[in-house]
């Protein structure tokens, strides 16, 4: 148990821990202003990022999906799902008109030297990982005579696609750092890798997991027209008509549509309330200066967001005890689960806020005011990452004409969601929502419906290979 200071000392602490935290809660208030400010900014992004080929900060990358699905696929198909620490296969049995769909799938935890070590390290552990699941099929499962088994590729990071089964990665997100695959057609990585397994797999589709996610969406409900992703990282995608796109240079689709991968998360503009804990976070980030919207508000950066405001309280004030315990200077050491249990502590001591700074970052916050201020912290870093998230959107069903002040507010819209931070952060959530209708208004909200789409990305994008399968006939959307 550590020395208490006296009395007058912890007062002066209490007092200048008190003043960092109301320079941090200003730094990022997001009153409907400045959201609103947010949301013009996004929508102008996406209008440039529309028409120039490079050099925007919001790609809005064409994902050449020409057909989305109906509800009428048929057939076994399958998906690899690979977009953070986990990838997952699957295998999809889809029954035809009205028959829905069935489906089996295993996931793998990527061990964290692949994660920045070389490309066909990678792909080997992933592609031995599908060989292994593929195989152990029974055999009224495989693929009939002249066919090869086909695969949906998720891949969620910023690619530039050239086709719906082709593309080159950007860069790295998310903690990934693989050397060799940048700029390379992460498709063709994919097959070599496939082919040294000696698997027979063709790759139908190379998806975003938004698109993946719409596309499961679409499978289910027609109105889906937007597709966020709000975990790990977030991104979104969403239906453009074709004429909205001037940087396109193919062929017009039949379809009359696009479906566009806005990689939201590399947002950036001087309307965003950051502060020097995004700053440090970046700076110290294996991808600085790329992805600052998803530093703000992600799953992956929320939690270390917190422990850099706590660590600036313990070097600025003093606070937390006399000495700074070595795993509060730790990145990573404060996860976005372990914040959002402390944020659901509702009891008046904060007990749950107690021990988890205990067991994370070895504090011992005997004072209920330590444990309050860190319970502020994580609060205002919440809600503005579910603020601004809620703005993002809005940014999204404005270009669209679907925010109720443009056009076509009277038709029902439907986004389909998914990610652990929206899934499980309840709080984070309600912010979310708080803010949604705060922007739309009551009675255009009530036209947009945000529905939980839980794991939809492996599953759409199983869906996509079977919309664009050789071996099908394709009837467009
Ligand atoms: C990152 C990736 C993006 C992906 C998102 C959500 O922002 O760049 O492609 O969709 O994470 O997983």
């Amino acid at each position: 148990r550590r020395q208490e200071p006296g009395v007058l000392v912890l007062a002066g602490q209490q007092q200048e821990a008190q003043r960092v935290l109301d320079e941090f809660r200003e730094a990022c208030a997001t009153p409907l202003e400045k959201l609103e400010k947010v949301v013009d900014s996004m929508v102008l992004e996406m209008e440039a990022g529309l028409a120039a080929e490079d050099g925007c900060l919001l790609k809005m990358l064409p994902s050449f999906v020409e057909n989305l699905p109906k509800g009428t696929e048929r057939g076994i198909y399958y998906a690899l799902d690979l977009g953070g620490t986990n990838f997952r296969v699957l295998r999809a049995v889809f029954g035809g008109p009205g028959e829905g769909c069935m489906q089996e799938s295993e996931i793998f935890t990527i061990p964290h030297d692949l994660m920045v070590g070389e490309s066909d390290d990678l792909f080997d552990f992933i592609a031995s990982k599908l060989r292994d699941f593929v195989l152990r099929e029974t055999e009224n499962k495989s693929p009939p005579p002249g066919r090869k088994r086909e695969l949906g590729f998720t891949f969620s990071f910023p690619v530039m696609q050239t086709s719906v089964a082709s593309g080159t990665l950007i860069h790295w997100s998310k903690g990934f750092k693989v050397a060799g695959t940048v700029g390379r057609d992460v498709v063709e990585v994919l097959r070599e890798a496939i082919s040294r397994q000696n698997l027979d797999m063709e790759v139908a589709a190379l998806v975003n997991d938004t698109v993946g996610t719409l596309a499961g969406g679409r499978y289910i409900n027609g109105d889906v027209m937007i597709a966020v992703i709000l975990g790990t990282g977030t991104n979104a995608c969403y239906v453009e008509r074709a004429e909205a796109v001037p940087k396109w240079k193919g062929p017009p689709p039949k379809s009359g549509i696009h479906v566009i991968n806005t990689e939201w998360g590399n947002f950036g503009s001087p309307t965003l309330p950051t502060t020097f804990a995004d700053d440090d976070l970046d700076r110290e980030s294996v991808n600085p200066s790329e992805h600052i919207f998803e530093k703000m508000m992600s799953g992956m950066y929320l939690g270390d967001l917190v422990r850099r405001v706590m660590l600036r309280l313990a070097k600025d004030a003093g606070y937390f005890g006399d000495s700074i315990p070595e795993k509060l200077t730790k990145k990573l050491a404060l996860t976005t689960p372990d914040i959002s249990k402390m944020h659901a502590d509702d009891s008046p001591t904060l007990e749950v806020v107690g021990e988890i700074l205990k067991k994370k970052l070895d504090l011992d916050p005997t004072r209920l005011e330590e444990r309050r201020v860190v319970y502020s912290i994580i609060d205002i870093i919440a809600r503005r990452g579910a603020r601004l998230a809620a703005a993002a959107i809005v940014a999204v069903l404005r270009k669209i004409g679907r925010d109720g002040k443009s056009g076509n507010g009277t038709s029902k819209t439907v986004i389909a969601m998914d990610g652990g931070l929206y899934e499980h952060y309840t709080k984070f959530r309600d912010y979310l929502n708080e803010a949604f209708v705060d922007l739309l208004g009551e009675e255009a909200a009530k036209n947009v419906v945000i529905e939980l789409s839980k794991d939809g990305s492996g599953i759409g994008a199983a869906l996509l290979a079977a919309c664009h399968s050789k071996y099908v006939r394709q009837f467009l959307t």
